[in-house]
């Protein structure tokens, strides 16, 4: 599904430079919980009012999906919350090691050829980078509706080291530490079951 491009949303982003970071701050940042491609936010925007004591950065590279997020953050004046219209290898690699407590991946792009396979937000140099800024308790969250891609990234976990805390090919929702994105929205509505895993190191 592709995202209508709406040419609002880079000046809107220009505007609000109080929700990103410049790479310094990335760099340190400590205890935050981490979204990679939030899309149009429904995932952090829900977990940030769920959880006000926790820290959450999200971080997406699509232009249109960016600003509709943002334009939510600030309509919502949400104060736990950081938002950078960018792409997540880029700000990965400026964090610190053993900094997140969490990382979220939320229905991630498939990338089904297997020439585009190192573009998976689970193949090994993603995997090797969340290793090394994740803290020694923390956890990565996987959740997606695409099969071969949940079969790949479990294959990628065992291959890194990560250890499977859980892992459903019907997840039912039921984690507290979770929020629906728009992309299990249309999931559901299909009747296309969610596959989810949780990872520790
Ligand atoms: C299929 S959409 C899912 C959006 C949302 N997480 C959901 O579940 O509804 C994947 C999103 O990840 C973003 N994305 C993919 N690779 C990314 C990267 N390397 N850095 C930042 N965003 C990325 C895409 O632009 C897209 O908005």
């Amino acid at each position: 599904m592709r995202t209508k491009f709406k040419a609002w949303t880079k000046p809107y982003i220009d505007e609000h430079s109080e929700y990103s970071l410049a790479d310094e701050e990335i760099s340190s940042l400590d205890d935050f919980y981490l979204e990679i491609g939030s899309g149009k936010g429904d995932f952090i925007i829900q977990m940030s009012e769920k959880y006000p004591n926790r820290f959450f950065l999200g971080v997406e590279k699509n232009v249109t999906c960016a600003g509709i997020t943002l334009k939510k953050i600030v309509e919502k004046e949400l104060k736990n919350v950081k938002f950078l219209f960018r792409d997540g290898a880029e700000v990965i690699r400026l964090l610190k090691n053993h900094s997140v407590n969490k990382i979220y991946l939320n229905f991630s792009d498939p990338w089904p050829k297997k020439r585009h396979s190192k573009r998976r937000l689970t193949s090994v140099s993603f995997l090797e980078e969340y290793k090394r800024i994740l803290k020694s308790d923390g956890k990565l969250v996987f959740k997606t509706d695409d099969l071969d891609l949940f079969n790949f990234s479990l294959e990628m976990f065992n291959e890194t080291g990560f250890k499977i805390i859980s892992s459903t090919y019907d997840y039912d929702g039921s984690d507290p530490d979770d929020a629906v994105t728009e992309y299990q929205t249309k999931a559901i509505e299909k009747g296309m079951s969610i596959k989810r895993a949780v990872l520790g190191l």
